[in-house]
C-alpha cells in the first residue's frame, strides 16, 4: 500500500492507514465505456480524465501520508544551541560520555544538533542494519565539501547507484582473499622491515610506525611491487594532504588547506604519469591499478586517481589505528600476548625458514580472534555518517530529509545486551559468533569496508613477526584516548621495543 507514496517512506512498527481510491473504481468502470465509445474524440476526452482521476488520486494520497507523518513525532533529545546545537558538549570531552549520557537519558534514538547539523543518533543493532543495509537507499552517504575537494568528487565514498556499485565491483576484486594472497611473501618483506628499522630507536610512537606500514601495504595493493620508484613523492603529498584535511577550508597562500590543495594537484600529476606509463605495459596484473584501468565501462584518469587517493586515506589511518591498539593491548594481556607468541611459534617452526604464507595466516586463530576483540573494545571508527534522502519514519518517529543519521558502532559494541562485560578485554569471546548486526568493525551493507581481508591479513602478518621475535614495553601514560579522528591511545602510544633474545 505505501507503492503511490513517494514523498515519506516508512521503516519500523507502526503503519498509515489504507486511503480510500474511488476515482479509480469510476475510471475503471469507464475503461468500459472506452470500448464503447463511437468516436476518438470520446475516447481522447475518456482517457485524458481517467489520466486527470490517476493524478489526483496521487497527489491526495501524497497529501495525506504527508499530513499523517508531519504528526510523528521527532525522536527524543534536545537541540542545544542555534546553529552550533551541542558541539561543545560533544567535542569538549570524550564523546562517548556524551552519547552513553544521551542513551540513558533518551534510549537508542536520540535526536542533536552538531556542527550545524541537524542529527539522530542510533544505537540499537536494529537501527544500525535499517540504515546501513536494509533500508541504505533512503539514507546516502554525506561528507563535508572540503574532503570531497581534497580526496577527489570521484571517490567511491561520495557515491551510490550504477558508478558506486562499479567502483565496489573493481576494489572487490582487487582485494579479495584471491588476490591478497599473491603478494603475501611482499607484506611479509615490508612487515620485517619495518620491524627492522625500529630496533636501533630508543622510542618509537606506534601509531606513526604503524602509518608507514600500512601506506606502504596500501601502495603494493594499489600499484603492484614495482611501483617503488614514486613512492617517497607519494608519501611526502600525502603528508601535506592529511595535514590540511582537518582544517578551516581556506583556499589562501600560507593555510594548511592551501598546502594541501597543491599537494592534491602534484598527487594528480604523479597518478596520472603512472598511469600513462602502465598504459604502454600490456600485463595481467591483480591490484587495483589493473582493475580500474581494465573496466569495461572507462574510468577516466581523473576518476581513476580519486579512487587511489580515497583508497590510501581509507586503508592507513584505520589499519595503523587497529594495530596500535593491538600492542596496547597485548602489553596490557600478558595471558592473551602469551596465547599469541605460542600460536605464532609454532606457525613458525612449521615453516621451517621459509617466509609466512596466506595458509598459514588461515591458522592464526588465537590472534584473529586478539584482532576482533580489538576491533571491538577500541571502535576506532565510533560512528558513520548517512543523511535522508527523504522523510522517513522510523519505529514511531519521523526523521526529515536532510538530517544525518549516525549508527552509533562504539555504543552498539560496548552494550552489555550485546556482549557480557562489555568493557573487558576479552578476545575468547568470539570463539561464538556475535549475535547477528551487533558487530561492525568494518560497517555494514552497501557502502562496508571492501578492504576488511587486506586489512586483516596485514595485522595478522605484523602481529606474526612482533610476537615471535620483539618484546616491548609503554612509555608514559596508558590510559589517555585521542580522537583525530579514529579513537587511538594517547600520544599515539610510545613504546620501547627489544629484539628476543
Ligand atoms: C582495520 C582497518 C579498517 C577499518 C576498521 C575499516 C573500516 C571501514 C568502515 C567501517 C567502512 C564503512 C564506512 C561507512 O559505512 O560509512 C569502510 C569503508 C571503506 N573502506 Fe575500510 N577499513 C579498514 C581498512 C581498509 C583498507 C585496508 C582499505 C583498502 C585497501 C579500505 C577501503 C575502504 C573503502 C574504499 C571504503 C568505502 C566503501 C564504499 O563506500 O563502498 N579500508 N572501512
Amino acid at each position: 500500500m505505501l507503492g503511490g507514496i513517494q514523498a515519506v517512506t516508512k521503516i519500523g512498527v507502526t503503519s498509515i492507514p489504507p486511503i480510500y481510491t474511488p476515482y479509480i473504481d469510476i475510471h475503471f468502470l469507464n475503461i468500459i465505456n472506452i470500448h464503447k465509445a463511437k468516436t476518438i474524440m470520446e475516447a481522447i476526452s475518456i482517457s485524458l480524465s481517467l489520466l486527470l482521476a490517476i493524478a489526483t488520486t496521487i497527489i491526495l494520497k501524497q497529501l495525506i501520508s504527508s499530513l499523517l507523518h508531519a504528526r510523528l513525532p521527532l525522536p527524543p533529545g534536545t537541540m542545544g544551541w542555534p546553529y552550533i546545537g551541542e558541539t561543545l558538549q560533544l567535542y569538549s570531552q570524550n564523546p562517548n560520555i556524551f552519547f552513553s549520557s544521551k542513551v540513558k537519558r533518551y534510549g537508542s534514538i536520540f535526536k542533536t544538533q552538531v556542527l550545524g547539523c541537524k542529527c539522530v543518533m542510533m544505537a540499537s543493532p536494529d537501527a544500525a542494519k535499517a540504515v546501513l543495509l536494509t533500508n541504505a537507499h533512503l539514507f546516502k552517504p554525506t561528507f563535508p565539501s572540503s574532503k570531497e575537494r581534497m580526496i577527489g568528487k570521484g571517490a567511491i565514498f561520495f557515491h551510490q547507484g550504477h558508478y558506486h556499485a562499479n567502483l565496489r565491483k573493481l576494489l572487490l576484486r582487487a582485494f579479495s582473499p584471491d588476490s591478497i594472497k599473491q603478494i603475501v611473501s611482499h607484506i611479509d618483506s615490508i612487515a620485517l622491515s619495518s620491524l627492522k628499522s625500529w630496533e636501533p630507536r630508543p622510542l618509537i610512537t606506534t601509531f606513526h610506525e604503524m602509518k608507514t606500514y600500512a601506506f606502504n601495504v596500501a601502495l603494493l595493493s594499489i600499484f603492484g611491487k614495482d611501483e617503488v620508484s614514486y613512492g617517497d613523492d607519494l608519501k611526502r603529498c600525502f603528508y601535506t594532504l592529511e595535514r590540511g584535511y582537518n582544517s578551516l577550508p581556506i583556499n589562501v597562500p600560507g593555510t594548511l588547506f592551501h598546502a594541501a590543495m597543491r599537494a592534491r594537484k602534484k598527487l594528480a600529476a604523479i597518478l596520472a604519469e603512472i598511469i600513462s606509463l602502465r598504459r604502454d605495459r600490456k600485463r595481467e596484473d591483480s591490484n587495483l591499478l589493473a582493475s580500474f584501468m581494465s573496466d569495461a565501462e572507462g574510468l577516466s584518469d581523473e576518476q581513476i586517481a580519486d579512487n587511489v587517493i580515497g583508497v590510501i586515506f581509507a586503508a592507513r589511518d584505520t589499519t595503523a589505528s587497529v594495530l596500535t591498539w593491538i600492542l596496547k593491548f597485548l602489553a596490557q594481556n600478558p595471558t592473551v600476548l602469551h596465547a599469541v607468541t605460542e600460536e605464532q611459534e609454532a606457525i613458525m617452526r612449521s615453516g621451517e625458514g621459509k617466509g609466512l604464507s596466506w595458509e598459514d595466516t588461515r591458522k592464526m586463530t588465537v590472534t584473529t580472534r586478539v584482532i576482533q576483540e580489538t576491533m571491538r573494545v577500541a571502535s576506532i571508527l565510533s560512528f558513520t555518517f548517512r543523511e535522508a534522502i527523504q522523510d522517513v519514519e522510523f519505529q514511531g518517529y519521523r526523521i526529515p530529509k536532510g538530517w544525518k543519521v549516525l549508527p552509533l558502532f562504539r555504543n552498539i559494541h560496548h552494550s552489555p545486551e550485546n556482549f557480557t562485560d562489555p568493557d573487558k578485554f576479552d578476545p575468547s569471546r568470539f570463539e561464538v559468533a556475535p549475535k547477528p548486526n551487533t558487530f561492525f568493525p568494518f560497517g555494514s551493507g552497501v557502502h562496508s569496508c571492501p578492504g576488511n581481508e587486506l586489512a586483516k591479513l596485514e595485522m595478522l602478518v605484523l602481529v606474526h613477526h612482533l610476537a615471535t621475535k620483539y618484546r616491548w614495553c609503554m612509555m608514559g601514560p596508558q590510559d589517555g584516548i585521542q580522537y583525530g579522528p579514529f579513537a587511538l591511545p594517547q600520544n599515539g602510544l610510545p613504546i620501547k621495543i627489544f629484539l628476543k633474545e
